[in-house]
């Protein structure tokens, strides 16, 4: 990343702006991004099953995982809200914030990595960090264990998920299937899709115009492929560097991952599938209006000040980036029994 990002960044903006035309904008589009399949992804080495699914389901709604009793994954990955809780940082354990925004489980399966700085190789490693994050659920991968194994219901459902094993109560399969329900998460048929799926009145005129200007202006440079972004690693401030709003500096981005220098600032370059639904932005979560995110974006990344208009039309067609939300059935939960481990007072 660093300079070398920056010169192979910059001639891709060229090239794209020179193969922008009004005709070819279907094919440039299809160039760039892919509709979000109708199927949910197959992981690796984690078939997904119906019971496993299930049993996700279960566990990512499921308060016992929290050393309160009280918090869930979806207290901050609210299903029904865009898969964020719409707050700057989160209230974790104990009502302690965390220092990033909680980004959208929707479509994270598709991520090259998760968290904003990369950390997480997957969703099944990702899982795994907030039960034991002493601000997010305040609990430990021993006591999560031990929990689950005090609720009889649970011991049986993971041996329905994991019928081979010996003992199917781990807290690697845990993640597991949490991130096979995760992987269900997708949103396809958004009016993009539509239109990259050959549908030209999907989209309207203002959302076209839009849609060229990301292209051609250079957005998609780093927000592209299926999920909008997801892909890539980039400086946040790669022409000009954003205020202290913004980018505090004290989240130095990937650095604290590579130890690299080159890393400093740098960050998962966010999906921008239904970036409508999850305000506030940037890993700070300090900026509330799209339109002002897309000026920063202008500035900050490329260099360009994007007259009102554009950043207008460019907004729409973010907004057409909104897809089926996943409908999903609130589970019921196996019940706790007298030996059951407690909430922490
Ligand atoms: C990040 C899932 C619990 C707050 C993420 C990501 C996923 C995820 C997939 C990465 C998304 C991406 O990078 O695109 C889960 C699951 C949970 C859980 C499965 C339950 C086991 C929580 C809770 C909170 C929370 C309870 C709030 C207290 C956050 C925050 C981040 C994050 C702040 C970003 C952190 C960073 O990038 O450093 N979560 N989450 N999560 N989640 Fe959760
Ligand atoms: C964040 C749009 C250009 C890299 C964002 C967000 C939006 C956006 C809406 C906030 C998403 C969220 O927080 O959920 C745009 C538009 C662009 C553009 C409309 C063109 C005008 C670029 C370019 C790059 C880039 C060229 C790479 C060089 C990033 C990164 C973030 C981000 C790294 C995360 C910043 C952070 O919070 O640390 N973009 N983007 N963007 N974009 Fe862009």
């Amino acid at each position: 990343i660093g300079w070398n990002f920056r010169y192979a960044a910059l001639g891709f903006c060229l090239l794209t702006s020179m193969a922008m035309g009004q005709d070819n904008l279907l094919d440039d589009a299809k160039s760039l991004f892919s509709p979000i399949p109708k199927d949910p992804p197959v992981l690796n080495s984690n078939p997904a099953t119906a019971e496993k699914v299930e049993l996700g389901k279960m566990l990512f709604f499921e308060p016992r995982l929290s050393e309160s009793h009280n918090i869930s994954c979806n207290t901050c990955h609210q299903i029904g809200f865009g898969g964020a809780d719409g707050r700057p940082t989160s209230i974790g354990h104990n009502w302690q914030h965390g220092g990033r925004n909680a980004p959208t489980v929707l479509n994270s399966v598709f991520n090259i990595a998760q968290f904003w700085d990369g950390r997480a190789a997957d969703l099944m490693e990702q899982a795994g960090g907030p039960i034991a994050n002493p601000i997010e659920m305040g609990s430990t991968p021993a006591r999560a264990v031990d929990q689950l194994k005090g609720i009889p219901g649970y011991v049986d459902a993971f041996r329905k998920a994991f019928p081979e094993e010996i003992d199917p109560l781990s807290y690697n399969n845990i993640g597991k299937a949490i991130a096979v329900f995760e992987a269900t998460l997708t949103t396809p048929n958004a009016p993009f899709d539509r239109y990259l799926e050959g549908d030209e009145k999907a989209l309207t005129v203002e959302e076209k115009k839009g849609l060229a200007l990301f292209m051609g202006k250079g957005c998609a440079s780093c927000h592209s492929g299926v999920n909008v972004g997801g892909g890539m690693y980039a400086p946040f401030g790669v022409v000009e560097k954003p205020g202290g709003d913004f980018l505090p500096p004290a989240d130095e981005g990937r650095k604290r991952v590579t130890g690299e220098l080159q890393d400093q600032y740098v960050f998962k370059v966010p999906s921008l599938r239904n970036v409508e639904l999850t305000a506030p932005y940037f890993h700070s979560g300090r900026a509330w209006d799209l339109d002002e995110v897309v000026a920063a974006m202008g500035t900050a990344q490329l260099g360009t000040r994007l007259a009102p208009e554009d950043v207008s039309s460019i907004v729409a067609f973010l907004r057409t980036l909104t897809g089926e939300q996943p409908q999903v059935t609130y589970p019921a939960l196996p019940p706790s029994v007298a030996t059951t481990p407690r909430p922490a007072p």
